[in-house]
Formats: structure tokens, sequence, C-alpha cells
């Protein structure tokens, strides 16, 4: 089977009530990982790359080693998307690589640390929306800035991030603002801001409605109905590997993430993408800490890679899951990235009903 574009797997995603998670991806192990939990319960599923993910592989390693899942793993659609693309360059490169899918995250400045301005970010997705679809390639935008509701911080660890103190306004995206992004961009899903933000280190407590705003989503559903909405910073920090992690010499301080019910209840409302990656690095690192302990002569990478592969793949089989991704992947039917131009040309995918819901 060959790559399927984001807008098509997240059509279909819609279509049969069902959310993706986004698994960040730098190396062949995760790669495997995460593709023998979709196989286990026939799920599609999106592999996204960052920029420093493209920096540590390489970009002819990424695409042959996401070539070679593709051929190991025929009966799964597989999406690959480039996550938080800076600017034209990246997100057009990353197409010219092979990757189906990019974000353009315009919320913020090409340094991925400055807070842009609205015009900026209707501007540039709107122009790497442009040129994307007519090679076939989906966009996601990114409406409102990653960040904690409880500090106004993007948060340490952020791989991209903004620097300062941030306002709720600049938090949560504002749902009209929203509906007029979507149709003057044209892009295929948005990414919310509602109070997540990138690393473990996201919540001081189990997040309640005052520092992980489901509200914005439900509002942002309300008037964009049509349009598939994604969360970043969706990892749930799961006890058991912050447990497994400390238990094994790790120093983690006690934090929380997005817990899954509340992602499940995001599915129910527009959700249909999910982005997760430190939970994935948690799994991996927590049994390369817990082999490294219990076996201090150990030296073959592979006594530590293998379980570290189990450990992630029990965390996307859950997430498959319980994200309803499980099962629909035999129903696809992938369309080529020329039909998908084609579509977008002929104005069949023209972007969800914003306006005539707004108005
Ligand atoms: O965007 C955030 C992801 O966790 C990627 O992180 O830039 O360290 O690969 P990274
Ligand atoms: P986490 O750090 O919560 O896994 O978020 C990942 C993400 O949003 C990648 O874009
Ligand atoms: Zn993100």
């Amino acid at each position: 089977m060959a790559l399927i574009t984001l807008r098509q797997l997240l059509d279909h995603a819609a279509e049969n009530d069902y959310g993706v998670p986004a698994f960040n991806i730098n190396n062949m192990e995760q790669g495997l990982a995460i593709m023998t939990a979709a196989r286990k319960c026939d799920a599609p599923v999106i592999l996204q790359a960052s920029r420093g993910a493209r920096s540590y592989a390489g970009d002819i390693m990424l695409r042959h080693m996401v070539q070679a899942l593709v051929e190991m793993h025929p009966d799964i659609p597989i999406c690959m998307h480039q996550d938080h693309g800076n600017n034209e360059a990246t997100c057009l490169s990353a197409i010219r690589h092979g990757f189906t899918s990019v974000m353009m995250d315009g919320s913020l400045l090409a340094d991925m640390k400055t807070p842009a301005s609205y015009d900026y970010n209707v501007d540039i997705t709107r122009r790497v929306t442009e040129a994307a679809h007519a090679v076939g390639a989906s966009v996601e935008g990114e409406l409102g800035i990653l960040g904690s509701l409880e500090t106004g911080e993007a948060g340490e660890e952020d791989g991209s991030g903004a620097v300062g103190k941030l306002s709720h306004d600049q938090l949560l995206t504002d749902p009209d603002q929203a509906v007029d992004f979507v149709s003057r961009t044209g892009c295929d899903a948005l990414a919310i801001a509602c109070g997540t933000s990138h690393g473990a280190y996201k919540f001081t407590r189990k997040p309640d409605g005052e520092i992980l705003a489901m509200s914005t989503i439900a509002a942002i559903h309300e008037k964009l109905p049509d349009t598939h909405l994604v969360m970043h910073g969706s990892s749930s920090v799961p006890q058991y590997l912050q447990d497994l992690i400390n238990a094994s010499g790790g120093a983690m301080p006690q934090t929380y993430g997005v817990p899954v019910e509340e992602i499940e209840r995001g599915i129910r409302m527009g959700v249909r993408k999910v982005n997760i990656d430190t939970d994935c690095r948690m799994a991996m690192t927590g049994q390369f800490r817990k082999v490294a302990q219990d076996d201090p002569a150990q030296f073959d990478p592979r006594k530590f890679l293998v379980p570290a592969m189990q450990e992630l793949e029990a965390l996307c089989l859950d997430r498959f899951q319980r994200f309803g991704t499980a099962g629909h992947a035999a129903a696809i039917k992938v369309i080529s990235m020329d039909e998908m131009a084609a579509r977008y040309l002929g104005g069949a995918l023209s972007p969800v009903n914003a306006a005539a819901k707004a108005a």
C-alpha cells in the first residue's frame, strides 16, 4: 500500500467517529514498534517527524525507513507527516522527501520561539497550503500557542515553544478566529491550543477544566463541525512510566499529563489527530533504565532495544484501541497524491464549510 495523505485519513476518521494518534519517529525501533502495534489491531498510522528528527536521522534515512515500513505492512495505510514545520522551506522539502502531509506552525515565527501575528500566520499557512495541495499533500495549521494555563509558559523541554509569559488569550484558540483562519488558509486540519504543552511537565496536578480547557475544543467544534481538530502535547505521562523510570535510577519529579479519557472526550468533539511523543520516549527510556539497572554487565544494545520496543508497542496498542483507530485500516483504499491534487484543483476538497457555518 502506498502512503496515505492526512486529509484522506482524517476524512475517514471523521466519517467513522474515531481519532488517530500521531506518533513521533526518529529511528527504526520506534517505527517497528508502532507498526507492530498497528498491525495487531488493524489501525491506520500517522508517523510524524519533527525538524529535530529530520536532522537526527537525515531525510534519506527517514524516507527509506518509512518506505520499508510500508513494504513490511502493505495492509496498513501510513501517513508521513512533518511535525511543526517552521517555514515554507521545511514544509516543501519534507514533501520533496516523500512526506504526504505537513504542519505549517505559523503560531510562532520561524525561530519557533517568538509569537507571530495573526496576519503572518494566515499568510504563511495559506501559501504552504496552496503549494502542498498542488501536489496533493495535506496541511495542518495551528492557531493559538501551546503552553500551560497554570504558568503561562510553553514548558522547558519544548522542542518548539514560545519564550516568555503568554496570556490566556494567546494560550486558548479563539473559536471565531478559527473559523476565519480555516476559510482563509484552506488548511486540512487545525491544531488548537487548550492548555496542553509539549514534554512531560504539563500540569502540577491532575488537570481539571481550569487548566485543560476542553471547553475551548467544544466551542471550536460547535463553529467548525467539519474541521479536523488536532491536539498537540497530548501525552498522558502515565504514572506507571514515571514509576518505571524512577524505580530504575531516574529522578523525574511527579507530574501530570493529559488523561486519556479527556482525549477520548476530545475525539467525540471533533479531535481527529492526537500528537504523542513524550509517552513514547518515556516507554523506551524506562526499559533502557530497567535493563541497565537489572543487568549492569549487559552491553548488547539489542537487549535494551527489544524490551524498549515492547513497552512502546504496548503503549501504542492502547492508544489505537482507546482512540477507536483499531479495526479501520482494512477499510481504507488509499487515494494517490496525484488524485488528491486533482480533487483539490477541482474544488472537491474545498476546505470545510467554515464560512457557511459561521453565517
Ligand atoms: O514538537 C515536539 C515533539 O515532541 C518533537 O520533539 O523536536 O525534540 O524531536 P523534538
Ligand atoms: P507530547 O510532548 O505531549 O508528547 O506532545 C507531542 C507533540 O505535540 C508533537 O507535536
Ligand atoms: Zn506539537
